[in-house]
Order: C-alpha cells, then sequence, then structure tokens
C-alpha cells in the first residue's frame, strides 16, 4: 500500500486515535526511584550536581515512601552513606548499618513499599573500591563471601530483593547460595549483568560518597566499546540465578538493552543513571530543553528498546507528569 491508498497521517489526527494504535506505554508500574540514606536526624541535602535528589536520614523514609506510593511508585532502591569506612566495607553488613537500619524503618512504618537495595561495597570502603584490595588490586574471590555477607544482611533486615552492582565474577551464585542456605529462597537477585565503566556516574559518585581514591573502575566494570560481552556477562548471570537482568547507563546503551530483550526471556531493567538525570536537569534549568517533555520521551525511549523496568531519579516526576 502506497500514497495516496495509505496515509500514515489519517492514524495520527487525533488523541484518541493515536493512543490507540500506541505501541509502548510507561506506567508508574515500570519504576525504581533510588533513594540515598544517610546518618543523622532530620537530614534532606540536597544533591548539588542532581538538583531534585536528596540525601536523608532514617527519619524521613517514611515520609518518601509514602509520597512515592500515593503517586503509584511501589519500587525504591536503597543506597547507604556509613558513619564510617574502613578498607574491607563492614559498615555494608553491619547489623546496625545504614541500610540495614534504613530496610527496618521502612518495613515498620511503611510496609507496602517493595525496597530493594544495591549490594556493592564502594559507599563502604575507604579506599571507595567495590571490593577488597589485595596487592592494590580489587581481588575477586575474597570479595565474593563480603557481598554475600551483605546480602543475607539486607535480607535479614527485610530486603525484598537484593541488586548486586559491583561487577565481581561469580557474585551472583554466591548471594543465591548465601540466601538459599538462610531460608530467604524467595529474595529474587536483580543483577546488574551488563554495567559499563562509565562517565555519565558522576553525580552518583557525589551523592553516595564512593568515588574510587585511587585508579578507576575499568578493571571490573565493562568496556563501553563491546556488545559481545554483554551476551557472556548476561548468560553467566542467568545461569547463575539472576532473576531479572539490569543494563547501566541506559541511554547511551539502548542498543545493548534492544539485544538482550531479544536474546533473553527475563525481565530487562535499565538504570537510568546519575549524569543522564543531571543533563536533562541541568538543560531544562538553562531554558534549553522543556525538561518534562525530554524526561517523558527519554523513559519512554528506555521502554521502546525493551526495558521492562526502568530505575530513574525521574521517577516521582514521571510519575506526576503521567497523572496529569
Ligand atoms: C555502586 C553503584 C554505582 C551506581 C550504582 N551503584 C556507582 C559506580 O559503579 O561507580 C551508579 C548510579 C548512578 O550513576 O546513578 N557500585
Amino acid at each position: 500500500m502506497v500514497f495516496p491508498e495509505y496515509r500514515p497521517r489519517r492514524m495520527r489526527q487525533n488523541e484518541i486515535f493515536r493512543s490507540m494504535v500506541r505501541e509502548i506505554t510507561l506506567s508508574a508500574d515500570h519504576l525504581i526511584y533510588p533513594l540515598f540514606v544517610q546518618h543523622g536526624k532530620n537530614i534532606r541535602d540536597e544533591v548539588s550536581s542532581m538538583p531534585g535528589v536528596f540525601r536523608i536520614s532514617v527519619d524521613q523514609l517514611a515520609n518518601e515512601a509514602k509520597e512515592c506510593m500515593s503517586l503509584g511508585i511501589n519500587n525504591v532502591i536503597l543506597f547507604g552513606l556509613p558513619e564510617k569506612k574502613d578498607a574491607v566495607g563492614s559498615g555494608a553488613h553491619a547489623r546496625d548499618g545504614i541500610i540495614q537500619r534504613a530496610i527496618k524503618e521502612l518495613k515498620n512504618k511503611a510496609p507496602e513499599m517493595n525496597v530493594t537495595t544495591d549490594v556493592c561495597l564502594c559507599e563502604y570502603t575507604d579506599h571507595g573500591h567495590c571490593g577488597i584490595i589485595i596487592d592494590k588490586q580489587v581481588d575477586n574471590d575474597s570479595t565474593l563471601e563480603v557481598l554475600a555477607k551483605t546480602a543475607l544482611s539486607h535480607a535479614e533486615a527485610g530486603a525484598d530483593m537484593v541488586a548486586p552492582s559491583d561487577m565481581m565474577d561469580g557474585r551472583v551464585a554466591e548471594i543465591r547460595a548465601a540466601l538459599d542456605e538462610n531460608n530467604f529462597a524467595n529474595i529474587p537477585i536483580m543483577s546488574y549483568a551488563v554495567k559499563y565503566a562509565s562517565a555519565f556516574y558522576g553525580p552518583f559518585r557525589e551523592a553516595a560518597d564512593g568515588a574510587p581514591q585511587f585508579g578507576d573502575r575499568r578493571g571490573y566494570q565493562m568496556d563501553p566499546a563491546n556488545i559481545r560481552e554483554a551476551f557472556r556477562e548476561a548468560s553467566l548471570d542467568v545461569e547463575e540465578g539472576a532473576d531479572i537482568l539490569m543494563v547501566k547507563p541506559a541511554v547511551a546503551y539502548l542498543d545493548i538493552i534492544s539485544k538482550l530483550r531479544d536474546e533473553f526471556d527475563l525481565p530487562i531493567a535499565a538504570y537510568h543513571v546519575s549524569g543522564e538525570y543531571a543533563m536533562i536537569k541541568a538543560a531544562a534549568a538553562n531554558g534549553w530543553i522543556d525538561g518534562d517533555k525530554v524526561m517523558m520521551e527519554t523513559l519512554l525511549a528506555i521502554r521502546r528498546a525493551g526495558a521492562d523496568i526502568i530505575l530513574t531519579y525521574f521517577a516521582k516526576d514521571a510519575a506526576r507528569y503521567l497523572r496529569k
């Protein structure tokens, strides 16, 4: 069928036709909102490079969760800023650690909120790397035990799902085993399966105070040039027992999301990261773009590429926009 018999504009002539033939939708069900939790009382510190994102103290969590739920957002992912850091990241699995306390607070005061935790050591180590350092290298196998202990401590505190973001080899299997041996067979693992060594994490490192103090993360996170390796990483995590595969960052890696969607049948999550958020906020603040429209177009693009789930600092803004 060609013009003039076929006119694509027929189905675009009004919003009713447009929504009838719309292929991709975005709803608050798809969104996970990241929260940064820190020590202290009554704290709401805005992250300077992430306008609208706050580091909050535990006492502020319930209100935050209730606000999210009133917008239809039922998922948060927690990142913690410990009081003290050390070489081995002990704060990550401390019984009264910041995340363990945050989970308990949420489960007490906003029990309907689904709580996922980021499992990593970089916020808890004084050197800022995601693992244990041996001979100036991030040592893979000795890190696994600490990660498993951390994930288990989150489950014990009441977390609904754990999300390892460290990129050590074999961590999904190690965490799965630790959870299963301790009666947490029902706790899913959302694996940061395909996580690139990206400059888009810049603002997050300010928010979570987790910048490496020497070197960078290219020895464990993926090379942005690689596609085939993404399949290998994802396959390994599937075999090790991942329930959700994540790609991170999102917008510069839509091709990876799309290819993984075609190849795997597990749910795919995409992390729309701090730098991606900051760029839109900065351009909007300058009046160069319409921030809300660019936000919605971006989130829709991530869904169109194949993501079922989106982790985004825009979750509340997007949910509000969707209600309008
Ligand atoms: C921890 C972690 C990072 C992010 C999520 N978990 C930082 C990093 O790997 O350096 C980045 C999230 C963002 O930029 O929004 N390893």
